[in-house]
This record gives structure tokens, C-alpha cells and sequence, in this order.
């Protein structure tokens, strides 16, 4: 429980704070996770950041093989932004396993989710067998809203009947936790949290990112090669908590918030939205120990408002 004001003795040495949280029926130490596609496999942040003081980290979307990406110019800044169009470039699911995760298994205490992507059902199927195979990953977060490729992803997650079978069928044969990761390229974000859960999700995570493009007026050409890229950042995250708050308001699974986070006070308005816990993305592209800065930063703001227990944050909007 909450209290007033921390304690004023100087011989009371304050406890910490508990800042554990609970998603998809896995504790993790604190509500900050790694977005996937700006963490790369983990293993390139494991010099700069200490992966075990994250609540975990997803590893860039996985596909059954390997995938190239999208041609360059792919990523652009904009006010308050970045647009992206990486196109899920990636090693695949198999090498995933093979080079990657035993050295983030060797990081005891780090807590991987591997962020999966395909094209049709039997694609996410297929590489969710393939990552039943590997030891330590805690779940499966599943990827149905990536607007940057030509097909597949976003159709997924913007079309409740086909959001509904992806995601009975990645239930159906993963044998990890399932984390159903929802496009915010929909009129109704409610509907589409519900369908996940009833569909069996474990938990659902929002918001990936916003549809859009950016034009070079010189030259007359899109700043980014494919012409559309999706935005994140701090430009995205008024938007984005109104829909976490929509989708927290829409299921009882837990809510996993994202979207322009770049502070311990974003963090806390998505946990009073409805969020259990939180994934930053683009904060790490200007500053690459972002996540590790908002665990202290979360500690520090926790200290200062006699917060005893983060998670008790959790849906605390008061609207009356
Ligand atoms: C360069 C880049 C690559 C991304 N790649 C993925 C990806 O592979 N899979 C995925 O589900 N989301 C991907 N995302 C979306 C982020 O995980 C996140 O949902 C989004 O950027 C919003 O959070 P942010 O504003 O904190 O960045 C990517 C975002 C960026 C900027």
C-alpha cells in the first residue's frame, strides 16, 4: 500500500521500493522492458547495459528465415519521432537459437522475449515450433502489427477474424506464455484486445507503430524508400495511452504499454492508464541505456512519493 511521505528520521533507513510487476503469469523485477527492433538480440546492449536489472528485453521480430529488410534510406527523424521501415530484417528463427541465445541464457537473471513475425498462420506457427526448441525464453511476443512490409503483419492485426485465428493457432502450439503485440492502425483497439484475449492471449502489448510517412519537398521524394514507414517517440505517446487505457478498459489480461516513453513519469501515467508493465523503444536510439536509466529513475520517483508498491499504480486513473 501506498503511503503519505517517506520516512524523515535519519536513523530509519527507507526500504526500497518494490517495483516487481506481473505479466502473462511471469514476475519480473520491474515494469521496464525493451521494445523489440530497438534492442537488437540483447547481445549488443550486454556492454552498456546490465540486461539482468531490466523487468526483460524482445528480442527483434524472428520469422521463420532469414529476412533482408527493406532497402535504405530506412529510418528518419521527425519532431518529437522517428520514422522506420526496417522492414523485420533479421537472422531467423533457427540462427536465433543457435548464436544468439546461449550467450543471453549465459546473463543469469535477464529475462528474454522473443518477438515473432510472419506472413501467413502456418509462418507464425512454424517459427514459434522452431523457438519451442531453445531453453530460456520467458514468452512469446507476437508480432500481427508491423506496418513496413508488403504483406502479412499489419493484415493481421487489423482484421478481427484473422487477428482471432492467428492467434488461436500461435496459442495452439506455443509452449511459452503468449504476448499478442496489437496494431494502433485500427478504428477499434478495445475490439482488437478483446479478440486477442478471448482468442487465448496471455497478455497483449500496444502499441506498435503509428502508419505514416514523411516528404522531401526538395527533391520531391519520400524521405524513406518505401514510402510509408511507422512512427514511434514521444510525438506517438499521447495517442498511444489513450488506446492502452482503452484496451485496459476492454480485458483482464495484463496490459503492456508503449509508446514515446522516455521518462519514469510516461511510465507512470501508462501503469495509471491500465499498464502492468512497459516497453521502451525509441528512447534507446538517443540514448542507449535508456531502459537501465528509467529503472533507477522509476526507484527515485517511487522514494519521492512514498510508492511502497509499483504495481498497486496499475489502473489508479481516478476520473471522477
Ligand atoms: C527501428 C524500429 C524497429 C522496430 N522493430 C520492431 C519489431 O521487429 N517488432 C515489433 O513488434 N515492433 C518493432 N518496433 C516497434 C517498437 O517495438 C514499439 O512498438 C514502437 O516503436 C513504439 O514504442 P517507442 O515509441 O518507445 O519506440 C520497431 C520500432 C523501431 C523504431
Amino acid at each position: 500500500m501506498s503511503t503519505g511521505s517517506p520516512p524523515s528520521g535519519e536513523s530509519l533507513a527507507p526500504r526500497p521500493p518494490d517495483l516487481r510487476v506481473q505479466v502473462a503469469g511471469i514476475e519480473l523485477k520491474n515494469p521496464i522492458i525493451a521494445a523489440a527492433g530497438t534492442f537488437g538480440y540483447g547481445v549488443e546492449f550486454e556492454d552498456i547495459v546490465h540486461l539482468d536489472r531490466l523487468g526483460g528485453f524482445v528480442v527483434k521480430g524472428l520469422s521463420i528465415a532469414p529476412m533482408t529488410g527493406n532497402p535504405p534510406p530506412r529510418l528518419y527523424e521527425t519532431a518529437a519521432g522517428m520514422l522506420n521501415a526496417i522492414g523485420l530484417q533479421n537472422i531467423g528463427a533457427q540462427a536465433f537459437l543457435e548464436e544468439k541465445l546461449p550467450r543471453l541464457r549465459a546473463k543469469k537473471d535477464a529475462v528474454v522475449f522473443a518477438n515473432v513475425f510472419g506472413y501467413t498462420r502456418a509462418d507464425y506457427e512454424h517459427t514459434i515450433e522452431i523457438l519451442n526448441q531453445g531453453e530460456g525464453i520467458a514468452a512469446y511476443e507476437l508480432n500481427v502489427s508491423c506496418p513496413n512490409t508488403a504483406h502479412g503483419g499489419i493484415q493481421f492485426g487489423s482484421d478481427p477474424h484473422m487477428l482471432d485465428e492467428v492467434v488461436r493457432s500461435a496459442k495452439r502450439v506455443a509452449a511459452r506464455p503468449l504476448i499478442v503485440k496489437l496494431s494502433p492502425n485500427v478504428t477499434s483497439i478495445g475490439l482488437m484486445a478483446r479478440v486477442a484475449e478471448e482468442a487465448g492471449a496471455d497478455a497483449v502489448s500496444l502499441v506498435n507503430t503509428f502508419l505514416a510517412m514523411a516528404i522531401d519537398a526538395e527533391t520531391r521524394r519520400p524521405r524513406i524508400a518505401n514510402v510509408t514507414a511507422g512512427l514511434s517517440g514521444p510525438a506517438i505517446k499521447p495517442i498511444a495511452l489513450r488506446m492502452v487505457y482503452d484496451a485496459a478498459q476492454a480485458v483482464k489480461i495484463p496490459v503492456i504499454g508503449m509508446g514515446g516513453i522516455t521518462t519514469p513519469v510516461d511510465v507512470v501515467e501508462y501503469m495509471l492508464a491500465g499498464a502492468s508493465a512497459v516497453e521502451v523503444g525509441t528512447a534507446s536510439y538517443f540514448d542507449p541505456v535508456a531502459t537501465e536509466k528509467l529503472v533507477d529513475g522509476l526507484t527515485e520517483y517511487c522514494r519521492e512519493h512514498g510508492i511502497e508498491r509499483l504495481s498497486e499504480l496499475t489502473g489508479g486513473l481516478i476520473t471522477d
